[in-house]
């Protein structure tokens, strides 16, 4: 699995930071594959209006959308995945699927192929507005209060979004060039490693984490996301990669667990309580400060 730190400089931006995305580097494909591929598979039959909509005017950049996913599989990674005809197969995990029985929803296969979900944006008068979405590993909210809505507006839970990234999110969004990409990380420290989160008030019960114990009770999770413009229908796809290691792996790494404790103490209040950090704020600074010590 790769590790991405975006902490690892000490320093916590309420910023785009956004990076030129080599295209050969789109989708990463891990040793959790098959895993996270069977995940998906279990939330969308037992639970599909969590984790896929759409809406009908987004069909054709789906379409769009499945097309450049699996040429640019087939392309690099043909070890994996296989075409013949109408039939694309899994030759990792065994699934095999008929594009025929995706025409109406042909996001849904795509995001059964990879272990990023995928999130479609289409501009309007009101800004760039989410209109499809395979998204089986949320970070604690609901895609049924965000499809169909606005940028701004899916963002008025995140404190400092409006006043510091709306103007520059959505002119960044009117500007992109489909033929320069780019990509982000977003981290959070979390207390669990499940990666379907949905909104909860408290996943675990947070008394219970200590300075000694938040080694193994609690986990860095790092999304990788990538933005690109379609080249025939003009939308944007918004990829989102969700990686999680357990905190224990910075004891291999002391001046990096210094380095976040300085990045979550640079973390305005208000942005805490947003992401849960206040009722482990303690535990996980104690820990952080043990292990940089060390
Ligand atoms: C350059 C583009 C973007 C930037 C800079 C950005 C920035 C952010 C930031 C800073 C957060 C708070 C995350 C945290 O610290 O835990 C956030 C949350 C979120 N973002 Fe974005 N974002 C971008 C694009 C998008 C797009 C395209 C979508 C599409 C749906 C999206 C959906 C969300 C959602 C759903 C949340 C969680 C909101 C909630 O808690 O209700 N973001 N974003």
């Amino acid at each position: 699995m790769i590790t991405y730190l975006p902490f690892a400089d000490g320093q916590w931006r309420m910023s785009m930071g956004l990076k030129a995305l080599n295209r050969h580097e789109w989708i990463e494909i891990d040793e959790r594959f098959a895993e996270e591929l069977a995940l998906k598979g279990r939330l969308l039959k037992n639970q599909y209006s969590d984790v896929f909509a759409s809406l009908p005017e987004s069909r054709l950049s789906q379409k769009e959308v499945l097309d450049l996913l699996l040429n640019y599989l087939l392309d690099h990674f043909p070890q994996y995945y296989q075409q013949q005809g109408t039939i694309i197969e899994n030759i990792c995990t065994g699934e095999v699927w008929n594009l025929a029985d995706f025409e109406a929803a042909p996001l849904d296969l795509a995001g059964r192929l990879v272990q990023e979900d995928l999130l479609l944006m289409q501009a309007s008068p009101r800004g760039y507005i989410l209109k499809a979405a395979s998204l089986c590993f949320p970070l604690r909210w609901r895609l049924a209060e965000k499809i169909g809505r606005p940028l701004a507006q899916i963002h008025a839970p995140v404190p400092g979004y409006q006043d510091k990234l709306e103007c520059p999110v959505d002119g960044f969004f009117e500007r992109l060039k489909w033929e320069h990409p780019v990509w982000r990380l977003n981290w959070s420290i979390v207390d669990t490693p499940e990666l379907f989160l949905l909104p909860s008030i408290q996943a675990s019960l947070a008394s219970q984490i200590n300075t000694e114990n938040a080694g193994e009770k609690l986990w860095i999770r790092v999304e990788r996301q990538t933005l690109r413009r379609l080249r025939e229908s003009g939308d944007i796809l918004f990829t989102i990669r969700t990686y999680v290691h357990p905190l224990n792996i910075l004891e291999d790494d002391p001046p990096m667990a210094h380095n976040l404790a300085q990045a979550i103490l640079q973390i305005p209040p208000d942005l805490h309580s947003y992401k849960n950090l206040l009722p482990i704020r303690d535990a996980l600074l104690g820990y952080l400060n043990q292990v940089a010590a060390a």
